[in-house]
């Protein structure tokens, strides 16, 4: 047997069993401002791995034991649920002392009495419950004080190394219970430093036993504290059992105290994700470089192109397919959806059968409906846009609520902000808005009117209207010929005659020159509350 998540676990308590969880340390060597248990390891702090295991197994209660940013620890392992205690050690005098503080979480009520503990390191992320049951199993049926898991390293340096009575006898399979001591590196001899069997961090101890040893810690040692691990040796000294057990997948073991380390981590746990959802019917045209969060939930055959990243809790649908350089975080993406290369979606849902990007920005709260189209460079905010309704190009679409079976033409803004606040917009059904248009919030536009290009939209417009709202294209025949005869000194051809307007899309100087009839009809126009274009249009 091995140990991987792929375990078919039974997912129930064991009955007596109170974890206690070690996160209080420094962290020294991460060199950070960011407590050691909280770096995220694939996209979750470290220290919810070891937390998940906890409350699975855990019947009699969880403590977590806090110190250093023990508000921000506290605030994320609080967030678990109510098996969940927090104990501060104000002092990180060493691990001996941290389980000590979590003392007082097992001695309230009657139902908080542990006949045995499991104690875990918040460091070591890649720690499997089925190693911890395995454990457990071993503690039970040798009837131990103190069981360990070990593993064997190349690199030993910096863990606690496993001493046993005869050092040599472990490798051929002697008995677990040779187990003499742990001693700390600090501490280690010349001798004990060339052992490589390590000391993990995870252990099961007898519920009468644990507290009572850890009264009697002496800190006099190379770190002057005390030591969780000389309860083994205390153990060894009563004539009690001390069991090992033996890790299998060293990388379970890996306790991170360093960038280097959480690396390693991080491509442990990112393989392990992978692997998931490969097993789960997930297509990966490049493994290596497909980034998914522990959280992340995938449907089956969607298939993901190189480089994407899932983060956050992003749910994924069935045959959605995700191009390259897409990242999407705290998404909620439907079936079938296709999302194109280079797209960046937060905190926004996608219904089926949508289709985005290439370069999509979806900002929070975006709601896509069924069948919509959103094209090349359109950004969105705070926005639903309806069932199939489309925004394919360059366009802001921001606080706005735009029905089903929408165009939004090419470059279309919602000016949704004055300098101080935001407003909203309002697209009603089948709305045709042409290229280039923008939309001044607050400002409703009914269903089925039309929104002619190049408009800028002040007012509400009424169902089933055309707006046009642009100055008159103005043409004059010969002018740009002139002008280049005249800035290169040559005598300029003769103004051509001025010819009256031919179409409803040009205007000549005949009707520039007819300014001040068109002036007044817009002056009449402002009374009855309507744009002069859009009255002398309807003639
Ligand atoms: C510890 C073990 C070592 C083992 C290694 C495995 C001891 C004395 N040594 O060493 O045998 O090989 O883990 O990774 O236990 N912590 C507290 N309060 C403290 C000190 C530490 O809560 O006062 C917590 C840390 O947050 C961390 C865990 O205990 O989660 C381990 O502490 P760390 O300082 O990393 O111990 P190591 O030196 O790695
Ligand atoms: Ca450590």
């Amino acid at each position: 047997m091995t140990h991987s998540s792929q375990d078919k676990l039974v997912p129930s308590s064991i009955p007596g069993l109170g974890v206690i969880i070690m996160a209080a340390g420094l962290g020294k060597r991460m060199k950070s401002a960011l407590a050691k248990v909280l770096h995220p390891v694939g996209g979750r702090p470290m220290v919810m791995y070891v937390l998940d295991i906890a409350c699975s197994l855990a019947e009699q209660g969880v403590a977590v034991v806090v110190g250093h940013q023990g508000a921000e620890v506290r605030k994320v392992v609080e967030a678990v649920g109510d098996q969940v205690a927090v104990a501060e050690q104000t002092k990180q005098l060493g691990t001996g002392h941290a389980v000590l503080q979590a003392r007082p979480v097992f001695s309230g009520g009657s139902h908080r009495k542990p006949s045995r503990y499991v104690i875990l390191n918040g460091d070591t992320p890649l720690l499997t419950e089925a190693t911890v049951r395995e454990l457990l199993a071993m503690h039970d049926a040798q009837g131990a004080a103190v069981t360990l898991l070990t593993a064997v390293l190349d690199d030993a340096s910096g863990y606690g190394r496993v001493i046993r009575r005869r050092r040599d006898e472990w490798l051929q399979g002697a008995a677990d219970n040779a187990v003499q001591s742990i001693v700390e590196d600090k501490d280690a001899s010349e001798a004990e430093r060339a052992v490589r069997e390590i000391n993990v961090g995870t252990y099961v101890v007898d519920g009468e036993f644990l507290f009572p040893a850890l009264d009697t810690l002496d800190p006099r040692n190379a770190q002057g504290e005390y030591y969780l691990t000389d309860i083994v040796q205390m153990a060894v000294q009563q004539g009690r059992t001390v069991s090992a057990l033996r890790l299998r997948d060293i990388d379970e073991g890996l306790g991170i105290n360093s960038r280097v380390q959480l690396a390693e981590a991080e491509g442990v746990i990112r393989r392990r994700i992978r692997e998931r959802w490969l097993e789960a019917g997930v297509t990966m045209r490049d493994p290596a470089s497909t980034w998914i969060d522990a959280e992340v939930t995938i449907g089956r055959d969607t298939v993901l192109y190189p480089n994407v990243t899932l983060e956050g809790r992003t749910a994924i649908g069935e045959s959605v397919v995700v191009h390259s350089g897409a990242r999407i975080t705290d998404c909620a993406i439907g079936d079938r959806v296709e999302i194109l290369d280079h797209c960046i979606l937060r905190e926004s849902q996608v219904e089926e059968d949508c289709h985005l990007g290439p370069f999509v920005h979806l900002r929070p709260g975006v709601i896509a409906r069924r069948k919509a189209k959103v094209g090349n460079f359109v950004e969105m905010k705070k926005t639903e846009l309806g069932e199939g309704s489309k925004a394919n190009h360059l366009s802001y679409l921001g606080d706005a609520t735009i029905g089903s079976g929408v165009n939004i033409g090419a470059g279309t803004i919602t000016c949704n902000y004055d300098g101080y606040k935001k407003f909203h917009t309002v697209v009603g059904d089948g709305v045709f808005i042409g290229s280039d248009v923008q939309l001044v919030a607050p400002v409703t536009v009914g269903q089925g009117s039309i929104i002619a290009a190049g408009a800028t939209v002040t007012q509400d417009v009424p169902k089933d209207a055309l707006v046009i709202a642009r100055v008159p294209q103005v043409t004059r025949e010969g002018w740009a010929a002139r002008r280049r005869a005249l800035q290169s000194g040559q005598v300029p051809p003769p103004a051509p005659e001025v010819k009256a307007a031919t179409s409803a899309k040009t205007v000549t100087r005949a009707k520039i020159s007819t300014r001040a009839k068109a002036s007044t009809s817009a002056k009449r126009a402002v009374k009855k509350k309507q744009p002069a274009v859009q009255r002398s249009k309807r003639r």
